[in-house]
């Protein structure tokens, strides 16, 4: 991703007056599958993201160009003018979202890449939702703040993408911190801060290149399994508004009432709201084994349980704990992506090339390798 390059191209297409807007993309320590259920995620905005050149140009059109699709379209502001290019959507969708809530825009030009790899569970599509949120909140004086721009994007996916996901990654990529993860409660949205530089250790993230093609709707039929196991013990303990409110004991009670399937997957969010916790209170500590066996825990629990992961992802997982891997799990929604992995500093380079060779003789290709930099989340350049 080539900044210069996007201005030129802005240049090229529109004139040589423009702001220049970024937002990350995501990693997660722990606490997966759980922010559409009113539980913890513990994310960090990193050191890729979206860059986007963007001038207001006073009509109602959207002219927008994106590098990374070589692939230029035009939209106006209402409903009926949602645009064919899946990519287009995102940016659509962020205006209507925007107006729906009563705000005011207008048009711009814009032209954007970026560098978080598509499909690898690092939100490359909470970064564009949030650079245009971001953007057009600033460009147009909207005042919005920045939980209604992360719900903004959410809104953006569940009703112009077709994915019900959660708040997580909207959230990660608008209130990142550079150094500083973030343990964020979705029930109340209250957040804090946590100075992450694990000493001695490494954070490193194994894309499988594994897409699923199916992962949307995979992901909303997990959604529908937990609202459904909800409901049967909100019928029982009105207390319980989210599944992550529940115990295991209320879930075991409504078991003969639920599919078993219905039944593993809430197991599974129940287990991981205590790993969070865990997590939070080891890291105080300085306790990095701890922290390492909940992520291999949280690895079980989307393999088995809630059923995200698949051959690759346990094949990576495996070879983290043959390598003697602190903690390896796999990390956002699922069903393809990376493995994120706390390892420690001399055992990196082992590690690294060991799941290339294996992985490669395997699958007949290694796993790209990213190393993670927690960073800031979105601004103006
Ligand atoms: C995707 C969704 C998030 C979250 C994760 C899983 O990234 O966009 O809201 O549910 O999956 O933790």
């Amino acid at each position: 991703m080539d900044l210069q390059a996007i201005k030129n191209k802005f240049s090229a297409l529109f004139g040589d007056e423009f702001s220049v807007y970024t937002s990350p993309g995501r990693v997660n320590l722990i606490g997966e599958h759980t922010d559409y259920n009113g539980g913890f995620v513990f994310p960090g905005a990193i050191d890729k993201g979206i860059f986007a050149c963007i001038r207001l140009n006073g009509t109602k059109t959207v002219r927008a160009y994106s590098i990374d699709n070589e692939d230029y379209c035009e939209f106006g502001l209402n409903e009926e003018d949602l645009p064919e290019q899946h990519w287009a959507k995102y940016l659509f969708g962020v205006c209507r979202e925007i107006e729906k809530r009563g705000y005011t825009i207008g048009g711009f030009d814009t032209v954007f890449a970026g560098n978080v790899p598509i499909g690898a569970g690092m939100s490359s599509s909470a970064a564009v939702e949030s650079t245009y949120a971001y953007a057009l909140n600033e460009l147009f004086n909207l005042g919005i703040d920045k939980f209604e721009l992360a719900r903004i994007g959410q809104m953006t996916e569940h009703h112009y993408v077709g994915v019900k996901c959660g708040i997580m990654d909207q959230f990660a990529s608008l209130f990142g911190k550079a150094g500083n993860l973030m343990r964020l409660n979705c029930a109340t949205m209250e957040f804090e801060y946590f100075p992450f530089d694990p000493k001695g250790y490494k954070v490193v993230l194994l894309d499988t290149l594994v897409k699923h093609s199916l992962a949307s709707s995979a992901y909303n039929k997990r959604r529908e399994s937990c609202e459904n196991a909800c409901a049967h013990i909100a019928a029982k303990y009105p207390e319980v508004k989210y599944l992550s409110d529940a115990t295991q004991d209320m879930l075991d009670e409504v078991r003969p009432d639920i599919s078993g399937e219905d039944y593993l997957r809430a197991s599974y969010v129940i287990g991981e709201k205590q790993r969070v916790l865990d997590v939070c209170d080891a890291l105080g500590k300085g306790d990095y084994e701890t922290v390492g066996k909940c992520m291999y825990g949280t690895h079980f629990g989307m393999s088995k349980l809630y059923e995200v992961s698949c051959e690759e992802l346990d094949y990576l997982n495996d070879l983290a704990k043959e390598c003697g891997v602190t903690g390896s799990r796999v990390m956002g929604g699922g069903f393809g992506g990376c493995t994120i992995n706390l390892v420690k500093e001399d055992l990196y380079d082992n590690f690294i090339k060991t799941a290339k060779e294996k992985f490669n003789a395997k699958f007949g290709h290694e796993p790209k390798v990213y190393d993670v930099v927690i960073s800031d989340g979105a601004r103006r350049l």
